[in-house]
């Protein structure tokens, strides 16, 4: 099936075979409307240019701003950009991807320390946390989160989207085209829009439970053959969608076996630097 069918007519048995391919689903459990929406999630990489409704970017927002947020400290900002060219620049970075210039909507989610440093100089006051690496990681989580709640609200609405991580290959441009100050950095792009009638939305499964969820202690005892079965599932998504990797194992050799395939990501922690971001 495919998942622009709205989600409240996909039954439980329906949304987990599809995320698990058919003979590796869980045990089924509770269920409703919202866990529908989270099990049929699949990115889209290719948009209408239809404007979203009023209001939906604020909507979004405030979805975000409902995650969790470490010690509501609110580490994160976020800026929708809408100036083609800039938007233009952003997916120029990211490997011209083409979907950034073609959603109504693309978002940079931001890890940003700036405000809470300018609280601290305003209050003449030295915040000795600020240059840890710490810092830097709740700032990283809190975007992260503010993001997957917003993804969360979008696709509720019959939205689709995709993350777009390359942002980071160069997030000192990004920083410059956006006007980010010292202490926040563009850590991942988000392109939302309504999806392309032709784009192909079948769910990508995920790695039987088995691998990835433990009890008490870790154990990898059976994560071979838990692998061996996901590469299976895989490699026939891969064949019925034409994708270039078509086993998992291909995919995570490709993606982690060789710096290139970093796009300049490798060094990250001096651009973090030069951002204002010391990671002591
Ligand atoms: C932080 C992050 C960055 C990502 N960056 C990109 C990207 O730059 N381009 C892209 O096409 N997909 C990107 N993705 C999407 C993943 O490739 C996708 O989530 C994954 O293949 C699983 O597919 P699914 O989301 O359709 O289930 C990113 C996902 C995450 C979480």
């Amino acid at each position: 099936m495919d998942v622009n069918q709205p989600t409240g007519t996909v039954s439980q048995a329906e949304a987990l075979a599809m995320r698990y391919g058919v003979g590796g689903e869980p045990v089924a459990g509770p269920w409703n409307d919202v866990i529908a929406t989270l099990l049929t999630h699949r990115s889209v990489r290719g948009f209408l240019p239809d404007a979203l409704p009023d209001g939906t970017l604020e909507t979004l927002i405030a979805a975000a701003q409902s995650a969790s947020t470490s010690s509501n400290l609110q580490t994160w900002s976020v800026i929708a950009v809408n100036d083609p060219e800039k938007k233009a620049a952003l997916a120029k970075i990211a490997n011209n991807q083409k979907h950034i210039e073609q959603c109504p909507l693309y978002l940079v989610w931001c890890a940003d320390v700036s405000r809470n440093a300018r609280l601290g100089e305003e209050e003449g006051v030295t915040l000795e946390t600020m240059p840890h690496f710490e810092t830097y990681l709740v700032a990283a989580i809190d975007a992260a989160l503010a993001a997957q709640n917003a993804t969360v609200a979008a696709e509720s609405l019959g939205l689709k989207m995709v993350y777009i991580g390359a942002l980071r290959n160069n997030p000192i441009e990004v920083g410059r085209l956006l006007r980010l100050p010292s202490g926040c950095m563009g850590v991942f792009g988000m392109c939302v829009g309504y999806p392309l009638p032709t784009v192909t939305n079948e769910v990508k499964c995920r790695l039987p439970q088995s691998a990835i969820l433990f009890h008490d202690s870790y154990d990898a005892a059976g994560e071979s053959e838990a692998r061996a079965a996901y590469d299976k599932r895989i490699a026939a998504f891969s064949e019925k969608h034409d994708m270039t990797h078509d086993t998992w194992t291909k995919r995570v050799i490709g993606r982690m076996g060789k710096i290139s395939a970093m796009s300049g990501r490798d060094k990250l922690v001096s651009i973090l630097h030069a951002m204002g971001f010391p990671l002591h």
